[in-house]
């Protein structure tokens, strides 16, 4: 999809779609007075009969025949005007596209950055909105595709004057942002049959010649040398050899900090020989959205020529239940030493990461920040609204939070006290790799935060916000990308 921008009086613009924000119960404001004018009072009979008044998200497509140059005009519902903020503009943005492509429109013009006066953030908001709601998965699709995406979205600026931000650059970044979220949102929706460690490796040297980063990738023999034994053994019962996948990012001098982000990266999750119910199985293909998701910041963060250095480590592999396959009563030696009980195959993820997370000691990390689909007790918690935060810094998870406001990718800290180790202890070995139901996201924060040492260090538990069942105004149903825009807010002021 592509921004254009253009300097022009939105009322003689020649366009298929003119797409307008609305305040609730209040019309009036920039346009549409005139607007309603031109139409002979329309705006003002939807409003005063209850047809159309503004509320968050409603939309209403009207034809102009021909009274302005517009030949339909979208109206679009902002909700109260006291209650505005970046997100509602996120998600009105998202409401219009997706009231569009429902009705085959490829192309449109658009003032709603224009509403309230617009400005730099908004106009980002907007955008953002437009192209993160015109998104489908449809690789395996013979027959029509529902909902068409959008071609192209024309942000009109009044002839009043430009403005005092510069726009064209905030869109080139947009789309490159947005760019990397469909990106990520693609790996997610693969099925568990085609994305399998190895394809996620030939992706990583995709993305890192395309973009200009380095990639490595480490094979089975090289993790057994460096002792990766924890993830080594998720990897046991399948027949997918597990990848190691480093791609870094060096933007700043060799003697800067360096920020290591961790994503999990387990392309199917059965459970293995914990198996897991069969009902809903199929969803756990979603189990690499936390390696989707550094994948996506990676290749934003080289697109954006971001001045930071970045590491981005993917520990890849696939949870079965082959003749290999890891068992419960299995003691394994993590690279770092500690040894773990496994009592539950199926919480696997935190044995890939552990390793990841040790691993990750050689950058000397100022910061670092793992990413994943790590436990159902987060859905539980949080559900789909807001990702689960846990760390040992209180700089680093108070700059994630604030980047999960600034980009609607909102987190929620639960804590992570010395208490909640009890969970995890074991009779035979340093620790269980899993305690009961009672706070199952907290315990397996409080696994991997053995594994950090005294870096600075934060986990995002993304299990509820990977996959949008219904589909909201800018997340279409299926695979969200989140963390990629949430990580890049974070790197760009960190
Ligand atoms: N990938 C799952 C977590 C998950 C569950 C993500 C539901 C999305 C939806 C993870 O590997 C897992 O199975 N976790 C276990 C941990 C438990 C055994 C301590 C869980 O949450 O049940
Ligand atoms: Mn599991
Ligand atoms: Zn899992």
């Amino acid at each position: 999809m592509n921004f254009v921008r253009l300097v022009v009086n939105p009322l003689k613009h020649v366009c298929q779609v003119l797409v307008l924000g609305c305040f609730e119960n209040a019309l009036g404001g920039r346009f549409l007075d005139e607007l309603d004018q031109a139409l002979g009072g329309v705006l003002g009979s939807f409003y005063e009969h209850g047809e159309f008044t503004g509320e968050l998200n409603k939309t209403k497509l009207i034809n102009t025949f021909g009274t302005v140059p517009a030949e339909r005009i979208l109206l679009v519902g902002l909700g109260m005007n006291e209650e505005i903020n970046r997100d509602r503009f996120r998600q009105a943005a998202g409401a219009a596209a997706t009231a569009l492509r429902s009705v085959g429109v490829r192309k449109l013009a658009s003032v709603l950055h224009l509403a309230q006066g617009g400005g730099a953030e908004i106009l980002t908001a907007t955008a953002e909105g437009f192209a993160l709601a015109s998104y489908s998965f449809s690789e395996y699709k013979s027959g029509k595709v529902p909902g068409t995406d959008l071609d192209e979205v024309t942000l009109l600026f009044s002839e009043e004057g430009e403005p005092d931000y510069r726009v064209d650059d905030l869109l080139v970044e947009t789309s490159a942002i947005c760019g990397a979220v469909r990106f990520a949102r693609d790996l997610v929706s693969q099925p568990g049959n085609v994305l399998v460690p190895s394809y996620l490796a030939e992706k990583g040297r995709e993305i890192a010649v395309i973009h200009g980063l380095n990639c490595k990738v480490m094979e089975r023999e090289e993790m057994a040398q460096n002792n990766m034994n924890a993830l080594l053994a998720v990897a046991k019962g399948s027949h997918e050899p597990p990848k190691f996948i480093v791609l870094e990012h060096w933007g700043a001098g060799a003697d800067e900090a360096v920020t290591v982000l961790v994503g999990k990266g387990v392309t199917f999750d059965s459970g293995g020989i914990s198996l897991k119910p069969r009902d809903g199985m199929e969803k756990m293909k979603d189990d690499m959205a936390g390696a989707a998701a550094i994948m996506g910041t990676m290749v934003a963060v080289a697109a954006m020529r971001l001045p930071r250095n970045i590491v981005g480590l993917i520990p890849a592999a696939e949870n079965l239940p082959g003749g290999g396959a890891y068992k419960p009563g299995d003691i394994i030696r993590s690279m770092s030493g500690q040894t773990i009980e496994i009592v539950n195959t199926d919480a696997e993820g935190r044995l890939l990461l552990c390793d990841a997370l040790h691993f990750a000691q050689r950058y000397n990390p100022a910061v670092l920040i793992d990413i994943a689909t790590l436990t159902g007790a987060c859905v539980v918690a949080l559900g789909s609204f807001a990702s689960g935060l846990m760390g040992n810094d209180e700089g680093v998870i108070a700059s994630l939070k604030r980047a999960g406001d600034v980009s609607g990718e909102r987190v929620w800290e639960l804590p992570l006290w010395d208490d909640y180790g009890e969970l995890m202890e074991s009779d035979v070995a340093d620790m269980k790799n899993a305690g009961g139901p009672a706070a199952a996201s907290i315990s397996a924060g409080w696994f991997l935060k053995r594994f950090v040492g005294k870096t600075p260090w934060a986990h995002l538990d993304i299990a509820g916000t990977a996959w949008e069942e219904k589909g909201r105004p800018y997340l279409p149903k299926g695979a969200t990308g989140v963390g990629v825009r949430l990580l890049v807010e974070y790197l760009r002021n960190a």
